[in-house]
């Protein structure tokens, strides 16, 4: 059996004091926002318990889909990192960049220089997507982190990467195939907060087939089936781990999926654990077969 825990959108706090000059353009929004509502529903203290509970549950390798920072100032990172390695070394870790991680365009380097070593393919590449190979998983990360205009969270893959992760899904079947991406590939979403490329991505997926697809972005669980080649793809989502439930938020939770088998014969369980509606116990909330 392996175990990969998946878990989003931690939102780290607190936020550094901005500069003044940090606070032009689309930062100023975020931050405003940040200081109405935001520092009430994401909470150090949350992401701590969650990330105690999920080290508990002692996973064979853990995925972060995204959105570590907030308004992207230059402070944030450094402490990012920090957490990071609290989650584990670059070799059990991995991670994609999610849009808040690229809030302004001066902030693209920055995710890269501070992050990297979660972020890199087997073969050292930095480019997205990269390849992980870990037990019977094919783990692949893909970047959605675009700046956008402000009150935009859009997300973009671009038709070259949807082409190599297509490349790569079709290298590495036979493998457990998990595609980990910022941005919900499927679903409702409104305009603001989609993945423009949404509609190509999931034809690749078809295309090649792959066992599971993780995201975040939505801060709720969700689940979605995409067509595939020979069976439908799971894709799930989760709350923001950071995520004290503060306006009707969903609290904080994460998901363990626990793979069995071999290539032709996999089975995936996936068991969320996190805070229920009352109560500030960490516990499992459901249980449920994926078939693949
Ligand atoms: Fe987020």
């Amino acid at each position: 059996m392996f175990t990969l825990a998946h878990l989003s959108d931690p939102h780290l706090a607190p936020l550094p004091r901005p500069r003044l000059v940090e606070l032009a353009g689309k930062r100023v929004l975020g931050w405003l926002n940040w200081r109405r509502t935001r520092a009430a529903i994401h909470r150090a203290e949350v992401a701590d318990a969650l990330v105690r509970d999920l080290k508990s549950q002692a996973p064979d390798h853990v995925a972060v889909t995204g959105d570590l920072v907030n308004v992207a100032l230059a402070a944030e990172f450094a402490p990012a990192r920090t957490w990071l390695d609290r989650l584990g070394s670059p070799h059990h870790v991995t991670l994609v960049p999610g849009n808040h991680d690229a809030y302004v365009r001066a902030a693209l380097p920055w995710a890269a220089a501070h992050w990297g070593d979660f972020m890199r393919g087997d073969d050292g590449g930095a480019a997205f997507p990269f390849l992980r190979r870990r037990g019977p998983l094919a783990l692949i990360g893909l970047s959605t982190a675009v700046p956008t205009a402000p009150f935009m969270a859009t997300g973009r893959l671009g038709a070259g990467q949807i082409a190599r992760l297509q490349q790569l899904l079709a290298d590495t079947a036979g493998l457990f195939r998990v595609v980990l991406i910022h941005h919900p590939p499927a679903g409702r979403r409104g305009r603001i907060k989609r993945l423009v490329d949404a509609a190509d991505l999931r034809a690749a997926l078809e295309a090649s087939d792959a066992e599971l697809v993780i995201h975040g972005h939505d801060h709720v669980h969700a689940l979605e089936w995409l067509a595939g080649r020979r069976r439908p793809i799971p894709a799930l989502g989760v709350p923001s781990a950071s995520s004290s439930g503060h306006g009707g938020a969903e609290r904080a939770a994460y998901n363990l999926y626990r793979i069995e088998g071999a290539s032709g014969t996999f089975s995936c369980e996936v068991v969320t654990r996190g805070f229920r509606d009352r109560g500030d116990e960490i516990a499992e909330i459901r249980r449920q077969k994926l078939t693949t």
